[in-house]
């Protein structure tokens, strides 16, 4: 990329250079363009992120897997790094697997199944090791020996472990938020909207409290429950017993 001068700059060096030998005399003159080139105009702070561009595809073709979508950093000459990130990851999920499908990680072992990939021609049967460090290594067994191989990062959307909800993503091992991005970190709040600010409650225990058999509920399963079944709050008598 070419580096283009700053044109605040520019102009104040031009104007420098011009009056260099005279320059004392015309302090006033030469404060009068420090202000008129614009310093304030010179590119500064982080640039802009260019919006999203849609979800890429699902990583599986089958079951959990990842999906990503990318924006662009752009900046000025002299803007820093825009922050937050360039990628953005979620879990997509698609029907379920069919019994006996390999799993992911197996697959990608296997890929070295026969192939000379050490120093020495021998070849082995590669299969998930689970014992090593990094769970989003590649690391698989030889088969029949007692030596793991680890052949780099896993795919992105291979589960870190089998059974957990995990994810591996550029190397490392997120798992999604309430909003489905992975690594977001968004819960739900005690209203039970993800994100929240814990102020969408609706409080409705005066209809519930003479409720003689009904269970003891908080305010967020009550409202659940009220809203679930459709019932108006404002029909509720309280006491109805058909209401639990
Ligand atoms: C909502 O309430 C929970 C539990 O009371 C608390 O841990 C959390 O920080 C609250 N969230 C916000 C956004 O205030």
């Amino acid at each position: 990329m070419a580096i283009h001068p700053d044109p605040a700059l520019h102009c104040l060096l031009v104007t420098l250079c011009s009056l260099k030998p005279r320059l004392f005399p015309l302090l006033p003159f030469l404060l009068w363009t420090l202000l008129s080139c614009d310093l304030r105009g010179a590119a500064q702070g982080p640039g802009e992120w260019t919006p999203w561009g849609s979800w890429s595809r699902c990583s599986s073709s089958c079951g959990r897997g990842v999906s990503v979508r990318r924006r662009q950093c752009v900046r000025l000459p002299g803007e820093e790094l825009c922050w937050g990130d360039s990628h953005e990851y979620r879990v997509c999920q698609l029907p379920d697997c069919p019994p006996g499908t390999t799993p992911f990680r197996d697959l990608q072992c296997s890929l070295y199944n026969g192939h000379p990939v050490l120093d020495t021609q021998k070849t082995y049967q590669w299969v998930p090791f689970h014992g090593a460090p990094n769970v989003c290594d590649l690391n698989c067994l030889a088969e029949g020996h007692a030596f793991y191989h680890s052949f780099g990062r896993v795919l992105d959307g291979t589960p870190c472990t089998p059974g957990t909800q995990g994810l591996c993503v550029a190397g490392r091992c997120l798992s999604a938020g309430c909003d489905g991005i992975l690594g977001s970190g968004t819960l739900e709040d005690r209203c039970g909207l993800c994100g929240g600010a814990n102020d969408s409650c609706l409080f409705v225990q005066r209809v519930f409290r003479d409720a003689g058999d009904c269970p003891i509920l908080t305010h967020h399963q009550r409202l659940r429950n009220t809203v679930e079944r459709g019932v108006p709050l404002t029909s509720l008598a309280p006491g109805s017993q058909g209401s639990c």
